[in-house]
């Protein structure tokens, strides 16, 4: 029996052992098989294990592993690069968590706003947003169980309700720089910000001088059908923040600008392996597979497809909506059996995550094929009726 008595108690896991992936399925140490709905938490953009991957990384770490951010390598640049053309934006800075891009964020929002917004630094957040765990990015989310934790917070953030344009109006002071927020909310359990809130933000920022900063770290690089989740209400922010797929199952994060933000001077921002070879590498052969041809239109493809068989079991069980987009779904099963339902699964073999006591979410990898859907579907449907027997 294998002791788990060195590692951390940062959250409740299962005796189960994970040793090896390929595709959409995970094997632990007795060997038994798991479908994966949650691929390292809408992290692995390709599945367990690609080939594309497995080739970057191997013939990367027979080149050049990092030669210190203070110096240019070409991963580093080709990333950048990549980034910049694709987004409309211009610059790029790697680092290597979801929480340290938007704390770059955060940082180069307070210093245009030092530098060209007389010194305003306070940032319109929305109510459930989730942007992290250091201590700013948690002071920049809206989780409730978060408001007493790690006193002082970080000041600076003011908090809203999603969707609702009028609210982020009145939180405007000429203390305000600008309004971050997540295209959907995935860890509040899929929440979507509506076309018409993108848009009237992107035009509110506009006009009251503001930056629009968008967290895609969950929504970006394919997860809802398009590349980032912006294209979906065409409103190209001013700052965006990547992390998760990008590195699709490697630490890789980035915090992309317009030029006119970029406003670091030099000592400002850094860090140790931002901008190594190795995770650079990965990230590009990330972005060649996501954007070939087709690529994306599958990922809508199998999303509507993923879409059809929820909406089908919420009929036939009586849950209620789906929520999301492309391949970052949420089904609402009407009661608050989602934590049951989830562990249920698991013992039948399929990895799915309850992000709230009355849904599951789903982030399969984007190269999940229907097949596997099916059989997705296909437990979930038997652990429902098991549930409403239990
Ligand atoms: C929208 C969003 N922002 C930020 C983060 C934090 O990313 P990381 O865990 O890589 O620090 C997450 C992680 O779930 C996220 O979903």
């Amino acid at each position: 029996m294998t002791s788990f008595d060195a590692v951390m108690q940062i959250t409740k896991r299962p005796p189960i052992v994970f040793v090896a992936g390929q595709g959409s399925w995970l094997t632990d140490s007795d060997g038994r098989r798991y479908l994966d709905f949650i691929q390292g938490w809408a992290v692995n953009t390709l599945g367990h294990s690609p080939p594309a991957i497995a080739q970057a990384l191997s013939r990367q770490a027979q080149r050049l592993l990092n030669c210190s951010p203070a110096f240019y390598n070409d991963q580093m640049v080709k990333l950048c690069d990549m980034l910049a053309q694709h987004s409309g934006l211009h610059q790029v800075y790697l680092a290597n968590s979801g929480a340290e891009v938007n704390e770059g964020a955060i940082k180069l929002a307070r210093k245009w706003g030092t530098k060209y917004r007389d010194g305003a630094y306070e940032i319109i957040t929305m109510d459930h947003s989730f942007h992290g765990r250091t201590l700013a990015t948690m002071a920049a989310s809206g989780k409730p169980q978060w408001e007493q934790l790690y006193a002082p917070k970080v000041a600076g953030f003011v908090k809203v309700p999603m969707n609702d344009l009028s609210a982020v109006e009145a939180a405007i002071t000429p203390r305000t720089v600008g309004v971050l927020l997540e295209p959907i909310q995935g860890e509040a359990g899929v929440f979507e910000a509506t076309d018409a809130f993108m848009q009237g933000l992107r035009a509110l920022t506009r006009e009251r001088g503001l930056l629009l900063i968008l967290d895609e770290i969950q929504t970006g690089i394919g997860r809802t059908g398009k590349l980032f989740g912006f294209e979906h209400a065409g409103t190209q922010p001013d700052i965006m923040t990547l992390a998760k797929g990008l590195g699709s199952g490697v630490p890789l994060a980035a915090l992309v600008a317009h030029r006119d933000m970029c406003c670091f001077e030099y000592g400002d921002q850094g860090g140790t392996f931002g901008g190594n070879a190795i995770m650079a590498t990965v990230g590009c052969a990330v972005l060649e597979q996501v954007t070939q041809a087709g690529f994306l239109a599958r990922v809508t493809e199998a999303g509507l497809y993923l879409r059809s068989g929820l909406q089908r079991l919420s009929r036939k069980h009586g849950c209620a909506e789906v929520r999301g987009r492309g391949l970052l779904l949420a089904l609402n099963l009407g009661r608050d059996i989602s934590v049951q339902v989830a562990e249920t699964a698991l013992q039948r073999g399929l990895l799915v995550n309850a992000p709230r006591p009355d849904s599951l979410r789903f982030m399969p990898s984007l190269t999940v094929t229907d097949e596997e859907i099916d059989q997705m579907i296909d437990v979930l449907d038997a652990v429902l009726d098991h549930t409403a027997m239990a």
